[in-house]
């Protein structure tokens, strides 16, 4: 059975204030759950994130991080320095750090490799944009997306990746794949998978969906058999809309 996953991405929100009381909610009212529960705040907030959560079965996750263990590379934060105070896993190729930070398949790569020499779980993130499918090419975009940045990885590697599958388009705009156009792709994602590295590996790895999932929608979504839960925005910085997501998968 692979693992079924629910992670919030709070991208830049949340102050400190808001991060303790967000996630002191969803400690206290989080229901009995089969699946992982993980929050990424802002980098600034994850050490207290991580006291917090103590004692529940929250993981706070790293929204990002450079792909060099030091040095000089001002404003940035190294692997090791998230293990040390505690998180283990991190969101890697969000859409986000593609489109406005100018992260690469190639930087990716790097970013991929550093969070496995460091022993880092990762929630690796790809997907098309509204001019890619309207031309057709969501697949070739999402296979060379994951060719580009993990191909190149041993078999044992793969233990530690998450995929998150989130097209651009649904991304904060109230938009979602259907989730018929959600198992379409996440089943190609497998059969990309599979092609790269057998039908076990395929099988056992999580694959998010990503893309304005709602307590409406969620369960809808999570159940296509190859939806293993999602990645979540903007409905996981209330913690009765994030909880209502979880009773979804
Ligand atoms: P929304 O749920 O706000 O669409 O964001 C999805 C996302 O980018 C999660 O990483």
């Amino acid at each position: 059975m692979r693992s079924k996953i629910v992670a919030g991405n709070w991208k830049m929100n949340k102050n400190l204030d808001e991060t303790r009381a967000l996630i002191n909610e969803l400690v206290q009212k989080l229901p009995e759950t089969s699946a992982e529960v993980m929050v990424a705040p802002t980098f600034v907030n994850l050490s207290e994130a991580v006291k917090s959560v103590a004692g529940s079965k929250v993981e706070v996750v790293a929204q990002n991080m450079h792909f060099e263990e030091s040095g000089a590379f001002t404003g940035e934060i190294a692997p090791g320095m998230l293990k040390n105070i505690g998180v283990n896993t991190v969101i890697l190729g969000h859409s986000e750090r593609r489109a406005y930070f100018g992260e690469t398949d190639t930087l990716l790569k790097k970013k991929v490799d550093r969070a496995l020499a460091q022993g880092m779980r990762m929630i690796f993130c790809f997907g098309e944009e509204l001019e890619d499918r309207k031309a057709g090419k969501h697949f070739d975009v999402v296979e060379s997306q994951l060719r580009n940045a993990l191909f190149h990885l041993p078999k044992e590697a793969w233990k530690h990746i998450v995929l998150a599958y989130e097209p651009v388009w649904a991304i904060g705009t109230g938009e979602t794949a259907s989730p018929e156009q959600a198992q379409e792709m996440h089943a190609f994602i497998r059969e990309t998978i599979t092609s790269g590295f057998g039908e076990e590996i395929a099988e056992a790895v999580t694959i998010l969906y990503g893309g304005s999932v709602k307590p409406g929608n969620a369960s809808e979504i999570f159940s296509k058999p190859d939806v293993d839960g999602g990645l979540i925005g903007g409905a996981a910085l209330k913690a009765d809309d994030f909880i209502g997501i979880i009773n979804g998968i």
